[in-house]
């Protein structure tokens, strides 16, 4: 059985001052099936590790660099990750491929170095509008799969997340439909049982991204290959956050 996942993607939003407030707001959500992660810009990550520890809450880091350690200025490690406390970190979300050049290879050290630090990945993937329109995301899914995964082993693919991120609904105030994404994240399943079998498959939790809101959430909940939700906007505000999370759950 998948736990469903409800994850906030700050971005790069939260000064201290308000990360402080948004965090401990979030804090007094109420526990329910499905789990809670956010993720803070670099600089906020040690506020939701004082906020959040002993809730059941969780957090993680937007990005990092798959190096252990050493001269990379301006790099953040896995294991300064780790030790600030964070469960997950988001590789290859379509604004790092696009405005700072991310390849699928770069993308898959990271992955590779998350893995060894104990960190779980939430790989994003996803079309652009030109891409759909030509009739190519499945074929945009399966390579951003294939080479972000590769040389995995089976039972990390099983414990991976994969965000279905369609770029043309990100921040678009229009989702995807819930039929779209049903039949993305069918896609990635597949993908998934192809290169990985069918434990992997079965366990592998994809969530849809772009555009989610309280007002969409339950039609993508309904979904079977939907486990949950990536949300961009929607996650700076706490009270629209925790309504997400609840009907996400109910
Ligand atoms: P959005 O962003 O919810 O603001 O569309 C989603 C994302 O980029 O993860």
């Amino acid at each position: 059985m998948r736990i469903p996942l409800i994850a906030g993607n700050w971005k790069m939003n939260g000064t201290p001052a308000g990360a402080e407030a948004l965090l401990q707001k979030l804090a007094k959500a109420a526990k329910g099936r499905a789990e809670m992660a956010v993720f803070p810009p670099f600089t906020a990550i040690w506020q939701a590790e004082k906020y959040l520890k002993g809730t059941f809450i969780r957090w993680g880091a937007q990005n990092v660099y798959p190096e252990e350690k050493g001269a990379y200025t301006g790099e953040i490690s896995p294991d300064m990750l780790k030790e600030m406390g964070c469960s997950y970190v988001i590789c290859g979300h379509s604004e790092r491929r696009q405005l700072l050049g991310e390849t699928d290879a770069f993308i898959n050290r990271k992955i590779h170095a998350l893995f060894r630090a104990g960190i779980v990945p939430v790989l994003c993937a996803g079309e652009t509008a030109e891409e759909r329109r030509d009739g190519r995301t499945a074929a945009v899914l399966q390579r951003e799969i294939e080479e972000g995964l590769r040389g995995i082993d089976a039972a990390d693919a099983g414990r991976m997340i994969i965000a279905y991120e369609p770029v043309w609904a990100i921040g678009a105030g229009q989702a995807a439909s819930a039929e779209e994404a049903e039949e993305a994240a069918g896609w990635i399943r597949e993908c998934v049982f192809r290169l990985f079998g069918r434990e992997a498959a079965d366990t592998v939790r994809i969530l849809y991204g772009g555009s989610v809101s309280s007002a969409n959430i339950a039609s993508f909940m309904q979904k079977p290959d939907i486990d949950g939700a990536l949300v961009g906007g929607a996650s700076l505000k706490a009270e629209e956050f925790i309504s997400i999370y609840n009907r996400a759950d109910a």
